[in-house]
Order: C-alpha cells, then structure tokens, then sequence
C-alpha cells in the first residue's frame, strides 16, 4: 500500500500525508450517514460533552463504555451554564465513536474499503487490529481545541505499538482547525498514560514531566479525502474553529494483536 519513500517519510517525521485516498463522494456518503445519526439521537438528560483538557472530569460511564457503542459527544460550548443548547442538535456534536466500524453498515464498508490492515503491516504493525472509529466534527464557531497530545497515551501496548488514521472528511484549514504536528517528536518518550482506576474512574500517570520542546508545529492543510497516518508517539494537536464551516474528519486507531494490551485502558477489548 505504502512505497519505501512512504515508509521513510513515516518514520523520520513521525506522520505520512497521503493524498486523493478517499473520493469526494466517499467523504459526502459518511458525512450523510453521520447526519442521519445525529438526527435520530436523543440527548440524554445530562449530555456527556468532550474535551481533551478535561478529559478525567467527562471520563463517566457513557464515555467508558462507549469503545464498542455508538456514542455522542457534544461540543463543551453547545452547551450553556444552565445545561441548554446553545446551537441546532446539528451542530452540537464534537465526536461520534468508538464503534462505528463495528456497529454501523456504512462506516463498515467505508473501512472495509481502506484496507487500513495493509497500510499498518506495511509499518511494522504485525497483527493489526482496528481498535476505535471516531467521527470529528470541529462544529463551526465552536469546534473544540484539540491540546498537545499522543494517541498512545490512550491506547497503550506492551510495546507501544498504535497507529492513528484521520482522514479529511472536508477541506482542514488553519482557520477550520486543521492537524498540527510536532515533526519528528514521536522519538522522544510518551509524557503521560490515561488509564482506568483500580477504585472506579479514570487519571492520567505523568511519565515524564519535561516540557515539550520550543519548536514550531507543522500546519497539516489538507484536502478533503486526504490520509494522515499519525504514529502513536506524535504529539499533535488542533486549534479551536472560530470559523463557519465545519472540518469533520473519521479517525481509525489501530494496535498490534502482537502485543500486550494493557487491561486498564480506558477501551476495554471483550
Ligand atoms: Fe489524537
């Protein structure tokens, strides 16, 4: 799936842009199918809303049990103080995940399609398994930041072995909150680890508390049906969307069967 240039590139820069990987109409047809879910979802009364920042205060059971489930998430400014949208059901949506490849028909041929397997063998990933789908939206005018972040953080394997796809589902800009990335950073170590608690809960394990390094990031404009393939250790990040369009994206996470899965992340795998 990947040349040897691919590969290099992957390794060296920690990210590998693949243009033109999904058609236009592949985009549209996903980003129809979200619609419809979002139309026939029912807020429950205490909406969970989504943030990385604050991602141990929003860990509650909805969002814990949600690695196989289709479950919502809402921009933390769809909501007033008093609990009440402050825009459309539409636009109100930060996140649709874990388990849309799992649960849902179209996104299961979406994936089938991408052969996501054949790209991560050809990065060393030996078992490849699809672990978690999100559907982003980056809502117009209240598209959430996204912090400095990496995925391994979340996913964690003994070696660490997660690989992030994101694909442009609509033109990423800077003013739409594109990817940002950290070139080469996934050579130094993981700073934290999100896990669940023995007692219920979940937190984050500082692993190591230098700060991260004094070097711009690089702005990933891209295309809409472009591949972004993240290496697990990238620290990457995306700013808030003041703008008003949208810039919705479908991420897939993949982890090596290969390797040990730790029992405390917060996905648990049956
Ligand atoms: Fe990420």
């Amino acid at each position: 799936m990947l040349n040897e240039k691919q590969i290099q590139r992957f390794y060296e820069d920690g990210f590998l842009v693949v243009e033109d990987f999904v058609s236009e109409q592949s985009c549209k047809h996903i980003m129809d199918q979200a619609a419809g879910l979002i139309h026939d979802f029912q807020p429950a009364d205490r909406p969970t809303i989504f943030t990385s920042d604050e991602q141990v205060r929003h860990s509650d059971q909805y969002f814990l049990s949600s690695g196989e489930k289709i479950h919502f998430f809402l921009e933390e400014e769809a909501l007033d103080k008093a609990g009440n949208f402050t825009v459309d059901k539409m636009q109100s949506i930060n996140k649709i995940g874990h388990g849309l490849h799992l649960l849902d028909p179209v996104y299961r041929d979406f994936v089938a399609g991408c052969n996501f397997p054949a790209i991560a063998r050809d990065l060393n990933v030996a078992d490849p398994y699809l672990l978690q789908s999100m559907h982003i939206f980056k809502q117009p005018k209240i598209g959430g930041e996204v912090s400095l972040h990496q995925d391994s953080s979340f996913l964690w394997t003994e070696p660490l072995s997660c690989v992030g796809f994101w694909i442009a589902l609509e033109d990423a800009t800077l003013e739409n909150g594109c990817l940002q990335a950290l070139k080469g950073g996934h050579h130094m170590a993981l700073k934290k680890r999100f896990h669940r608690n023995d007692k219920g809960g979940t937190s984050f394990e500082v692993l190591d508390d230098s700060p991260w390094p004094d070097q711009p990031l690089d702005v990933l404009e891209v295309k809409a049906g472009t591949l972004i393939i993240l290496h697990g250790a990238l620290p990457h990040y995306s700013a808030a969307n003041r703008s008003d369009k949208s810039r919705q994206a479908f991420t897939i996470h993949v982890v090596d069967d290969a390797c040990e899965y730790a029992k405390d992340n917060w996905l648990k795998r049956n």
